[in-house]
Order: structure tokens, then sequence, then C-alpha cells
């Protein structure tokens, strides 16, 4: 992550502090570093809340806001040893002009202040359940300061999660976030180019191909554009390992015949891409293949289609359903005399066989985003109904209502394991189509399609 411009950083930090209420404070750590093994620590990436609220990558640092609109940063102090050995620190007399703080201190100094930043405010906010050990600090300084209560001290009588706020903040991404969501995706569309390239080109001239010559191309094209790191764990899964859904980019052959399946998106600036591929290896899809590809494709259009302002969140999941189910039949997945109609595969949902998985998740700072899946003014309206293949009871809330600015996945996949009843020509095929999309007045506007989707486009690149 890099420090940008302090504006859109400020502009959050005050609309939290309207939230909060005058007499609110909020607290939020950063992320803590982690160690790998001995004196070795993976790779540091800041809390997304305080990435968020700051723009600062430093670790060990505190942010705090009041409601009257007062921040104050806790950061390392400058450190001219500890900098040689970690690199260059800000330190708190540079936090204010560099981030726009109004004030910052020495981390060092973090227990001598918080009582008194908290002394009189009535609700502390911070984020439950998120880092480790965090509720004991804040249990410390309101013992600190319920110590003081005879020279005058006030405690807050009140705790709540910040999460609900942030979350909320999160879900709606301002401009500043969309244009560099926008980048992310277009790094990871030519990750993904490179990779269909190099599959058919290494196949082409014979050579052996491994998931991890994909994988190669894929971080070298996200570094090569200032990506920090990939978003999560990049899935290249050749063959049948596209059916295991959360199958790592390993050592497995790319094998001429077979699809490849590549779920893999770059971090920008603390901003996740999330995209998925499928492509024939050797570049020209055989006809099963082809007939699934266009499946998945057929219902991803049916997602896209249901994805605008006013669609609920999960309008995308029935639209893909309806697509697949009915394909299913048509291809002879499902077998007609067995499982009867559209609506009855839907209704005993025994298209979950070959699509196990949700159409699409909120994607930002996360791959899988913060942000309430439920209609904040609907919560209290609950149904319950009987899952048809468990026969658990399931709790149903109205989902979510799409705004401009959401950012969702839209990813239809079919998955199709050898089993009785279920054509060969079909066995062990995966297809996954993912892209990004952003919520718009008008419907939706994809910012992954950098990337070929259809079968026509994927065949010309990779011929190329
Ligand atoms: N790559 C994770 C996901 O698609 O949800
Ligand atoms: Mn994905
Ligand atoms: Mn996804």
């Amino acid at each position: 992550m890099n420090a940008s411009s302090s504006a859109p950083y400020a502009r959050r930090r005050a609309r939290l502090a309207a939230l909060l209420g005058p007499k609110g404070i909020a607290i939020i750590p950063s992320a803590p570093e982690q160690q790998r093994n001995r004196d070795s620590d993976f790779l540091y990436r800041q809390d997304s809340y305080f990435y968020y609220l700051t723009g600062f990558d430093e670790p060990k640092a505190w942010l705090v806001i009041a409601g009257d609109s007062k921040s104050t940063l806790f950061c390392q102090p400058k450190d001219l040893e500890r900098e040689i050995w970690d690199g260059f620190r800000l330190g708190p007399d540079a936090a204010p002009a560099q981030l726009g703080v109004d004030a910052a201190l020495s981390v060092a100094e973090l227990d001598q202040h918080l009582p008194g930043l908290v002394d009189g405010r009535d609700t502390v906010w911070y984020p439950f359940a998120t880092h480790k050990a965090l509720e004991t600090r804040i249990d410390g300084w309101l013992g600190s300061l319920r110590a003081r209560v005879r020279y005058g001290a006030l405690c807050p009588q009140k705790q709540s999660d910040l999460c609900a706020l942030l979350d909320e903040m999160r879900l709606f991404k301002d401009n500043h976030e969309q244009d560099i969501m926008r980048r992310a995706a277009q790094i990871s569309a030519g990750a993904h180019v490179r990779a269909m390239r190099l599959s058919a080109h290494m196949l082409r001239a014979g050579e052996t191909v491994r998931e991890y010559h994909l994988d190669a191309e894929l971080l070298h094209e996200f570094r090569r554009h200032g990506s920090q790191y990939p978003a999560y764990g990049s899935i290249v899964a050749a063959g049948a390992n596209a059916c295991v859904l959360h199958y790592r980019a390993d050592a497995g052959e790319v094998r001429d015949g077979e699809l490849v399946l590549i779920d893999a998106g770059c971090e920008l600036d603390g901003y996740a891409s999330d995209i998925t591929r499928t492509f024939p290896a050797n570049g020209k899809f055989s006809a099963p293949q082809r007939a699934l590809y266009e499946l998945v494709l057929a219902s991803q259009e049916a997602a896209i289609a249901a994805t605008h302002v006013g669609a609920r969140f999960t309008d995308p999941h029935e639209a893909t359903v309806k697509v697949l189910s009915q394909g299913m039949l048509d291809l002879g997945l499902l077998d007609k005399n067995k499982v009867g109609s559209v609506q009855d595969v839907i209704e005993k949902r025994a298209y979950f066989q070959f699509y196990m998985h949700r159409t699409g998740h909120w994607l930002g700072m996360d791959v899988h985003d913060c942000g309430n899946y439920i209609e904040p003014s609907e919560v209290g309206t609950v149904s319950e109904r009987k899952d048809p293949l468990s026969g658990e009871t399931i709790k149903d809330r109205p989902a979510r209502i799409l705004q401009s600015g959401m950012v969702l996945t839209i990813e239809p996949g079919i998955y199709v394991r050898a089993a009785e009843g279920v054509p060969e020509q079909f066995h062990n095929i995966g297809i996954r189509i993912e892209d990004d999309a952003i919520v718009t007045a008008s419907g939706c506007e994809l910012i992954s399609r950098d990337v070929p989707v259809t079968v026509q486009e994927i065949e010309a690149l990779m011929r190329e």
C-alpha cells in the first residue's frame, strides 16, 4: 500500500466522526505484524479499516477519532538504528502534515494518553472480534480511567462495534476507491491475458506446461504494474483440478485438450480485484467444453442484466441458477425423467450437484469485502423454510437492495465430477467466469473486461 493524497482519508474520518456523535470516540488499531518463523515475518499487510481512514501503511500504529472530529495518530517514533534495519518511519512530527491528522504522538505513549482521550466520552467504538486482545487493551484503559473517578474522571458507559459504521461506509465506494479498483482490475485482466497466451505458446512449442508457469505470469504482470501482492491465493487449476473450488496454483500439468481455470486478482493500493477465466490450454475449445462454457457465459449474462440499482443482491444469483438449471437439463447433466422441470430443479436445488456456490460477493479492500447482505430497513422481516437437500431450517431475510457505488463480483460456474448418470464427455470439466461490477445508475460497469470472455475472443487471442 502506498500513502497517496490525504484528502480522501480526511473526508472519511470526518464522516465517521459525524456518525460517532459528539460524545463518541473510536479506536482503530493497525494490523499486527505476523511472525513466520524466528526473526522472519509474513509480508506486512495493513488493516483495511485503519488504511481506509489513514492511507498509512506502517505497523504499530493506532488511530483515535473523537466525535468532535479531532483525530490523533499514535505511530512508531523516528529511530535511526531501527530504520537502518526495517526502513523509513514517518514519525509523529511529520504525520500531521503528511496524513492530515490533527495530532500525532509516539505509540510508546499510547497507554499514557488513551485514558485521558476516553475521559468524558459516553461510547467507545472499536472493531469487535477483529484484533486479538484488543478488548483487553481497552479494558485496561477503561480500568485506569475508573481508578481516577474520585478525582473527577468520567467513564464511558457503552462500547459499540465500529465495524457496523465502517462496513456500511466501505460498502459504497467513493470515486477515489472506484478509480483504484478500475486500475486493479485492468492489471489483473492483463495478467490473465498473459497466462492464456503463455499456455498456448508453450504447448505449441512442445514444452511441458505446469500450473506454476501460468502463476508466474500472473505475479510478474501484477508486480510489473505496481500491485503490492495478489489479493488472495491465486487459483490456477488444470483439468480436473478446476472442480476443487479452493484449489491453489500448484504443479499440476496443463495438458493439451484440457481446460485451465484461473481465479486470480491483484491488490492495488489496498483494493482487491477478483477475476476468473477458464480457457482451453491449447487455445481451442472442444465441443463438450464449449457447450458448458457457453452455458456458464449465458448464465453470467443473465446475472449481469440483473445487476442494477434497485435489484436485490440475490437477483443475479437467481438469474444464474435459472439459466444453469435449464442448461443442465438440456445437456443431459440432469435427467428430466428423474428431476422434472426447470422449476423442480430450482426448488429441489438439484443444480447444486454442479453449482454449489453463490454468484457473487462484495468486493473492495478485502476480496470478500465487508458490508451487510441484508437490507438494513428490513432486518426484522424473517421467513423460515426447509432446505430441500439438508432438511435444515433456513432463516431468510430480504437481501440488500443494490445502490450506485456498490461493487460486487458476478461469478457463475459449473463443476462436473465423474458420477453415474453424468455424460462422460463432461466429466472433470470445471468452469467459472468471474467479473467485477460497479453498480451504476443505469446498470453496472464491468471493470474487468480487458480480458476476453467469449469463446471467439479467447480462441482469437490464443491463436496470436
Ligand atoms: N477468488 C475468491 C472468490 O472468487 O471469491
Ligand atoms: Mn475469484
Ligand atoms: Mn470472487
